[in-house]
């Protein structure tokens, strides 16, 4: 069975999105809808067989449309999901699931109410190889119980809208639920601080922020936008480091560096667990490995791994996150 796919929102991501699955075996095509009806024209343009649509209610009622793929801005995505859940369709959402708790809470609730239908928000990095191997250590107790998680992500300025509500938190929701993931605690409260670097921009573009879990464990990200220079390494690309310290040993993950060490106290063993340079066989990036699991799941019914209440968390912790940088004086911003 082939997934025919709608897109609403034809940015920058969503022709990644495009482009991936147009190379994905079981994906179609069908239409594009944005309110930038130009966006939607130029889209239809270059991914065959798209078709525009100049309206979302005429892109929902096209049966041949299974699925659709939402890469909007956050604001926007409780009324979308909720459209497209009530015309019977599939959902691809972008991350973060929403702007805010509410929302989030609520899409979590519509898609409840619809088992039938597949929501998968797009937590790429969940499919990237380098934290499931990161999750395996964990697993397989090579660091004991993680207590103290820190996780870095500079992301090109280009690549992002400082419009954004929840701004550079919108990009550090990616570490944000990794380390709700691989911590595997309740968090419990939330403190965060900023700075103005890049004079153009009226946000704070470096950020710093913390996680106090119930049992004690603390994580700590700081997320920033870069305006990269074109000599830099990989300057389309985020830098998205990670350490995590446990009862047990340790663990480090650089993106642009052999991606996961492990170094276990116990055994004295140091060592790579892995292959992670290798891929996934014909599937090389997180983002077409999480397209190809959405569409594993529309057709095959096969289980997401990252469920909705999971994706609302991690925007409850950065909207807690934001709050405190409101106040821009560290305020712990307690979760209930
Ligand atoms: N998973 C990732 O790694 C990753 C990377 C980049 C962006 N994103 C996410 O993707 C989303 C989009 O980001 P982007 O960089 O593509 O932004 P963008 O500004 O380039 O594109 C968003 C598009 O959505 C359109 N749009 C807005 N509201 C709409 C509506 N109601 N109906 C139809 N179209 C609408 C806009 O006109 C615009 O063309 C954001 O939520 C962002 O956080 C995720």
């Amino acid at each position: 069975m082939n997934v025919g796919l709608g897109f609403i929102g034809a940015g920058n991501h969503a022709r990644h999105h495009m482009k991936e699955f147009a190379q994905l075996p079981g994906a179609v095509l069908v239409r594009v809808v944005d309110i930038r009806h130009i966006r939607a024209e130029e889209a239809a343009h270059d991914f065959s067989p798209l078709r525009v649509s100049s309206t979302l209610a005429e892109l929902l009622a096209d049966s041949d449309v299974d699925a659709v793929v939402i890469a909007t801005p956050a604001e926007s995505h409780r009324e979308l999901v909720e459209a497209a859940l009530a015309a019977g369709k599939h959902i691809l959402l972008e991350k973060p699931m929403a702007h805010t708790p509410e929302d989030a809470l609520a899409i979590a609730n519509a898609a409840a109410a619809h088992p039938e239908l597949v929501l998968l928000v797009g937590h790429s990095e969940r499919f990237n190889r380098a934290y499931i191997d990161a999750r395996k250590a964990i697993d397989e107790n090579h660091v004991g119980v993680p207590r103290f998680a820190s996780a870095s992500r500079l992301s090109p300025l280009h690549l992002n809208d400082p419009g954004w509500t929840l701004g550079v938190l919108d990009t550090a929701v990616h570490d944000i639920d990794i380390m709700l993931w691989l911590i595997g605690d309740r968090p419990v409260a939330v403190a965060a601080n900023g700075v103005r670097v890049n004079p153009d921009l009226s946000i704070f573009d470096h950020v710093t922020y913390q996680i106090h879990f119930a049992d004690g464990a603390l994580a700590q990200g700081h997320v920033g936008w870069v305006k990269f220079g074109d000599g830099y390494p990989m300057s389309g690309n985020a830098h998205p480091r990670l350490f995590i310290a446990g009862t047990a040993g340790t663990l480090s993950l650089d993106l642009w560096q052999r991606p996961v060490a492990v170094d276990n106290n116990l055994s004295g063993a140091y060592f790579w667990p892995d292959d992670v340079l290798t891929g996934y066989g014909d599937y090389f990036t997180e983002l077409t490995a999480q397209n190809y699991a959405f569409v594993r799941a529309v057709t095959e019914g096969k289980p997401l791994s990252i469920m909705p209440a999971e994706a609302y968390q991690a925007v409850r912790v950065a909207h807690a996150a934001r709050e405190s940088l409101t106040r821009n004086n560290g305020s712990l911003i307690l979760l209930d």
